[in-house]
């Protein structure tokens, strides 16, 4: 489910300047073609954990551990394949910082066999999933590139 604008502009901003900046960027093999920033490598990121964590808690009605945090910048063409997520990941809010243009790249979740739900992002908007029961994925990226957010949460 999406919770709409959940950062204002100016730190989504920020997040941005920060991940253009940082040396600790590299290439993310999960997402071919995509550049990968590790929370636990820089103080900007980390922070978002806490801060979510009611809204991911609200979303599944669990309670839930702080695991860690990840940005990546994904490039037109881009794809995340379909994939459940790894052990420990179970919850996972992701937020979209920044596109290149207004069109909407869609976050696929495969809820089952028969059913699919796109799940439609503007910046600023957080979607919730359990990543390890249902499998996801983002067709190829139809904007010159998009910046997100990923806060990864596990069931305590
Ligand atoms: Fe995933």
């Amino acid at each position: 489910m999406i919770t709409k604008a959940v950062l204002r502009p100016a730190e989504m901003a920020n997040l941005q300047i920060q991940f253009e900046s940082s040396p600790h960027v590299f290439k993310c093999s999960q997402v071919r073609g995509s550049l990968g920033l590790h929370g636990n490598r820089v103080n900007f990121i980390n922070p978002y954990l806490e801060r979510f964590r009611p809204l991911a808690e609200r979303n599944v009605g669990l309670s839930l551990k702080c695991q860690h945090g990840f940005m990546r910048k994904s490039f037109k063409g881009n794809e995340l394949p379909f994939h459940t997520d790894k052990f420990g990941l179970d919850v996972t809010i992701t937020i979209q910082i920044a596109t290149s243009d207004n069109q909407i790249n869609p976050l696929i979740v495969h809820v089952s066999l028969e059913e699919d739900i796109e799940e439609r992002l503007n910046n600023g908007d957080a979607t919730v999933v359990k990543g390890r029961e249902f499998a996801h994925s983002r067709p190829p990226v139809k904007s010159d590139w998009m910046l997100g957010l990923f806060l990864h949460y596990s069931f305590t």
